[in-house]
């Protein structure tokens, strides 16, 4: 049951009543909406929900905000689960359940196994979700987990409301790298290293050819581009100097702020320059790599010529690329294990390039698309640049596979939606895609960009792992869980008899440390940056993982210390008695679990879902502390507080589970 969505049913009713007696011009449909106004109180001497809808809708109607709500209250059918609702202050509507209809639901979720009495929607919808989305053979970051843990938290909290979830993680597999990839086996290769271990030879070669690229570029362009900028910003720093005194005082302030100004940003791009400069510098300093450098002039150039061989089906280079593919794949599978992630498909950029020239001449037989300076553009309102479908050279690009897969995905499952888990620096192409699938056809498909910020390290710069590589991201889970052994191992050592086995140890750890990683992922809101801090996330207060996997194993082993079989408390119609405060603020909390996965399927944001399991560890707490479980005062205390406990640690148990995290039996 959501009781929210209930409530605000009930609401939309009265509101729509609202409309006999209002000025002309105002219609049911006008006043329902103001319904999204009931939402839980801050507070709970304000009841448990609370309505605050009569102050605007007073506006509206051209009545007292407290007339308003009265008449609401007088429209409004809630005596079966609430008390008489209280019109307080300038006209809030404070609303408070009664405790024999909790109860009643209570017991409904204790015997709902599977669902815990979260109800399904009515109109069950498609979504697509697209996320994690690494390029491989390229070095995974950070970012790529974030996707990861995002995207999965979000398909296991919609298919638990009961929508078709299909997952696809949609791999950059086709791309320039592999390109670089090629040229340097060509090129650079150490056949034993390769034949021993394919990948981080495989890595070394990208991380080659890009570093020399990335050099002459630097060199070539990047550098003369800076001296120019510097040139231009020198000339407008003595001009502004030369200028004539100027006689008001204003004007003078005027131009002596301009000055500081330009000088300002002739010092940023003196500072650049020099940054460039060490760079080259250091790089020059590698007597292999300038040689190398040197007899691979154009080496970027040069790469790309590769990545076009392989797409025009190039003998040599397509049996590369399908040699090198699987182990690309295997580096990455490890990691989806390790993070206990799967997908329903794996549809990568390679699997689309057949696909991609039809999708260019449809946009241009609809006169959705034409050409500019030989390359093949969508023009957008509201966007200065325009939407590249195929450059000059013939190429298609990474929009022109995200248009094939728009159509692939629409002709093979028919979503409603599709979301696309990728973080904010690609909102713009997303923007752009969705104008140009809208143009295209694709106007009653739901297409949202759930993006994310950035992570980072904790001198506020995007987090790197320390080989920024794969093998990187595979260290740091590592890490993670080599602490989470450490902290587990030291409290555990401290106890008069210690509890865990060596074997269990290892196996919490493991749980601990990925859960706290997909966690703090989790519970910081997505659209923010937020930094990586092992200490913080394994800490054990607080809002993280750690907190919350000892909060379940700390409920659960009530049951063991009253060698209680939890299972045999969830007899059909098992009373609840809501007797005492806390009692009755833990069965609240624990039936908004329902109303909680709505939200975050409303705005696609998980940590709506960490934030709860939060408050209901609290309330938990505040329960323990002043209801005595075991030694209640009767034996029907006992066994109603047993069920407040064991639907608790269903609660947690789900709850994590949705978030992709495993719960952990001792700790
Ligand atoms: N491969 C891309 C990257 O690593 C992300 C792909 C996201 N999905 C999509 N359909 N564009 O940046």
């Amino acid at each position: 049951m959501n009781i929210l969505a209930e409530l605000r049913g009930r609401f939309a009713a009265a509101l729509a009543a609202l409309a006999d007696d209002a000025p002309q011009g105002v219609a049911a449909a006008d006043l329902t909406p103001f319904a999204d106004m009931v939402l839980p109180s801050q507070d709970a001497k304000f009841g448990d929900y609370q309505a605050n809808c009569a102050m605007p809708l007073g506006k509206k109607l051209g009545k007292p905000p407290r007339d308003v709500a009265a008449q609401l209250v007088s429209a409004l059918k809630l005596n079966d689960i609430c008390d008489e609702p209280e019109v307080a202050g300038p006209g809030f509507i404070n609303l408070r359940l009664r405790d024999a209809w909790l109860a009643e639901r209570l017991t409904e979720a204790l015997g709902d196994t599977e669902n815990l009495g979260v109800s399904a929607v009515a109109e069950p919808r498609t979504y697509v979700l697209d996320y994690s989305s690494p390029n491989v053979a390229k070095p995974m970051h950070v970012g790529h987990i974030r996707s990861t843990a995002i995207g999965d938290a979000l398909a296991k909290v919609l298919r638990a409301l009961g929508h078709r979830v299909i997952t696809d993680n949609h791999i950059g597999d086709w791309g320039t790298q592999f390109g670089m990839i090629i040229y340097g086996y060509k090129h650079f290769v150490d056949e034993a290293a390769l034949a021993a271990d394919a990948v981080p030879e495989l890595s070394r070669l990208y991380r080659l050819v890009n570093q020399i690229g990335d050099h002459q570029q630097l060199a070539a362009t990047g550098v003369p581009a800076l001296e120019a900028k510097i040139a231009e910003a020198e000339g407008r720093v003595a001009d502004l100097q030369a200028a004539p005194a100027q006689d008001d005082k204003k004007k003078e302030k005027q131009a002596a702020k301009k000055l500081r100004q330009a000088e300002g940003q002739l010092a940023d791009l003196r500072k650049e320059l020099a940054g460039a400069q060490e760079k080259l510098a250091a790089f020059e300093a590698d007597a292999e790599l300038s040689r190398l450098a040197a007899e691979h002039p154009a080496i970027g150039a040069s790469a790309l010529a590769e990545t076009a061989k392989l797409h025009s089906g190039d003998e040599e280079n397509v049996a590369l690329w399908e040699r090198f593919l699987p182990d690309c794949l295997e580096v990455m599978d490890e990691i989806y294990r390790r993070l206990g992630v799967t997908f329903d498909h794996t549809l990568g950029e390679s699997f689309y390039h057949d696909r991609l020239a039809p999708v260019v001449e449809d946009l241009q037989a609809k006169n959705l698309a034409r050409e500019s300076d030989g390359a093949i553009c969508v023009f957008l309102d509201g966007h200065d640049a325009p939407f590249l479908v195929r450059k000059k050279d013939g190429a298609f690009l990474y929009a022109t596979t995200d248009l094939a897969t728009i159509r692939y995905r629409m002709e093979e499952w028919r979503p409603d939606a599709i979301l696309y888990v990728v973080d904010h620096r690609q909102s713009l192409h997303f923007e752009q895609l969705f104008a140009t699938a809208r143009l295209w056809g694709f106007d009653d498909l739901e297409l949202e960009h759930v993006s994310f910020g950035t992570v980072l390290g904790d001198d506020g710069r995007p987090f790197k792992t320390r080989s920024g590589s794969a093998v990187g991201l595979m260290g740091l889970l590592d890490e993670a869980v080599e602490r989470a052994h450490k902290i587990l191992s030291e409290n555990d050592d401290a106890r008069p008899e210690p509890m865990l086995s060596a074997d269990e140890r290892l196996e919490a750890a493991e749980r601990i440390g990925i859960g706290a990683i997909k966690y703090a992922d989790l519970a910081h809101n997505r659209t923010s940056d937020y930094t990586f801090n092992y200490d913080k996330m394994l800490a054990m207060n607080g809002n993280t993982a750690a907190y919350m996997q000892y909060s379940c194993a700390r409920v659960k082993s009530i049951f063991t210390r009253g060698g209680v079989d939890a299972a045999s408390l969830r007899t059909p119609g098992a009373e609840i008695v809501l007797d005492s405060l806390a009692e009755r603020a833990l069965g609240l909390e624990l039936l908004r679990l329902s109303e909680t996965l709505a939200r975050v399927a409303a705005d696609y944001k998980p940590n709506h879902l960490t934030a709860y399991l939060f408050d209901l560890a609290s309330r938990y707490s505040e329960f323990f502390e002043h209801c005595p479980v075991l030694k209640a005062e009767s034996e029907e205390l006992k066994t109603s507080r047993l069920r407040l406990c064991d639907l608790t640690a269903r609660t947690l148990e789900r709850g994590l589970g949705l978030l992709g995290i495993e719960t952990v039996a001792r700790m």
